[in-house]
């Protein structure tokens, strides 16, 4: 039984097109599961929908098995954590932790000792009697997880909650929520826009454009066989390059792979590579040509920006060999296997 079920999930905030619209997904029990899309794509209401904050407009949710749609926020036993985790400033960290079994009535002896695990958890068992002013953002987010964690819901819900922190905690941070979940073997539910985020945490991704779910998946199967051209531009770092199918040269083909095999098929609109799967040769070498209109050094490679004839740009990532400069003419090769081909629609061919 999934820990989560939604089934025909839709949310519309008056007139406008739907927030979340159609969306079917089950979260297994002890599953990582990360929500992934831009800005305004419908994760937190997914989110607020399973937490009771909002109100279906069509669809079912249940949480074991059980059907919650009527059942108010308290009565769901999930816990939410925010990006803009608010804690009680004039309370100590200890009585923040405690705070959500106070509500309940815990008895007093038990919660003081669920408090002192989740604190030696979350290594804040020294900050106990601290005030969150005297405390750093990392610190900080962390007593905001321990308030979550300290009522041992079934499902805890996720929502950006690193993405006021810097660069270095958040990587600092994701890593200890991954071994948290690890400890905890909760349900967890975690909503991010940021791709990297999505694939070093998730053990599974869904990916959601203007309220539609557009694939589900492990981080490697959405990498190898994104589903559709949001999904391919989206996810990587820069995302895949997606160019015009008549863009390819019609001689600089290797036939006998699926790809090829799918590319030479009248209905693909357009062919994606991966900037690690493109080699640059020399102008008129390859599979396209163009100017060298960018090159970014990152140390150990370059990300070269390549104005193709055709008029769109692709990007190459070069790890060994000579860095072009600017304006310099090129060609880029790509192996037929490594081609994704998708349709009209946007939606991915073949293997
Ligand atoms: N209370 C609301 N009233 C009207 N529109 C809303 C409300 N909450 C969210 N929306 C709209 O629903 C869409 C999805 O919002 P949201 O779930 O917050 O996206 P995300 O978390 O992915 O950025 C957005 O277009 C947003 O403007
Ligand atoms: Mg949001």
């Amino acid at each position: 039984m999934p820990a989560v079920s939604l089934v025909r999930l839709t949310k519309r905030f008056g007139a406008d097109a739907p927030a979340l619209d159609d969306l079917t997904l089950d979260v297994a029990p002890g599953e990582f599961l990360v929500l992934l899309g831009p800005s305004g794509c419908g994760k937190t209401t997914v989110l607020r929908l399973i937490a009771g904050l909002e109100e279906a407009s069509a669809g079912e949710i249940a949480i074991d098995g059980v059907r919650v749609n009527d059942l108010p926020p308290k009565d769901r036993d999930v816990a939410m954590v925010f990006q803009n985790y608010a804690l009680y400033p004039h309370l100590s960290v200890r009585e923040n932790i405690a705070f959500p079994l106070v509500m309940r009535r815990t008895p007093k002896a038990e919660a003081r000792k669920r408090v002192e695990e989740v604190a030696a958890a979350l290594e804040l068992t020294p900050l106990l009697a601290r005030r969150p002013a005297q405390l750093s953002g990392g610190e900080r987010q962390r007593v905001a997880l321990g308030r979550a964690i300290v009522r041992q819901p079934k499902v805890f819900l996720f929502d950006e909650p690193l993405s006021n922190l810097d660069a270095k905690l958040r990587v600092q941070m994701r890593a200890e929520l991954v071994r948290l979940h690890r400890r905890l073997k909760a349900t967890m539910v975690y909503v991010t826009h940021d791709q990297v985020e999505a694939m070093t945490m998730g053990q599974r991704i869904a990916i959601l454009h203007r309220g539609v779910l557009q694939q589900v998946g492990t981080p490697a199967e959405i990498y190898a066989r994104p589903a559709n051209v949001f999904v391919a531009s989206f996810v990587g770092a820069p995302g895949m390059n997606v160019i015009e199918a008549g863009a390819r040269r019609a001689d600089a083909k290797e036939p006998g792979t699926t790809a090829e095999t799918v590319h030479g098929r009248a209905e693909v609109h357009s062919v994606g590579f991966r900037p690690e799967d493109a080699r640059l040769v020399a102008d008129g070498a390859g599979d396209f040509a163009g100017v060298v209109a960018l090159v970014e050094p990152l140390g150990p490679e370059a990300l070269v920006h390549v104005k193709l004839d055709v008029g769109e740009t692709a990007v190459v990532r070069v790890r060994e060999g000579r860095v072009p400069a600017v304006d310099e003419r090129v060609g880029l090769a790509v192996p037929a296997a490594k081609l994704h081909a998708f349709g009209a629609d946007g939606r991915r061919l073949g293997a």
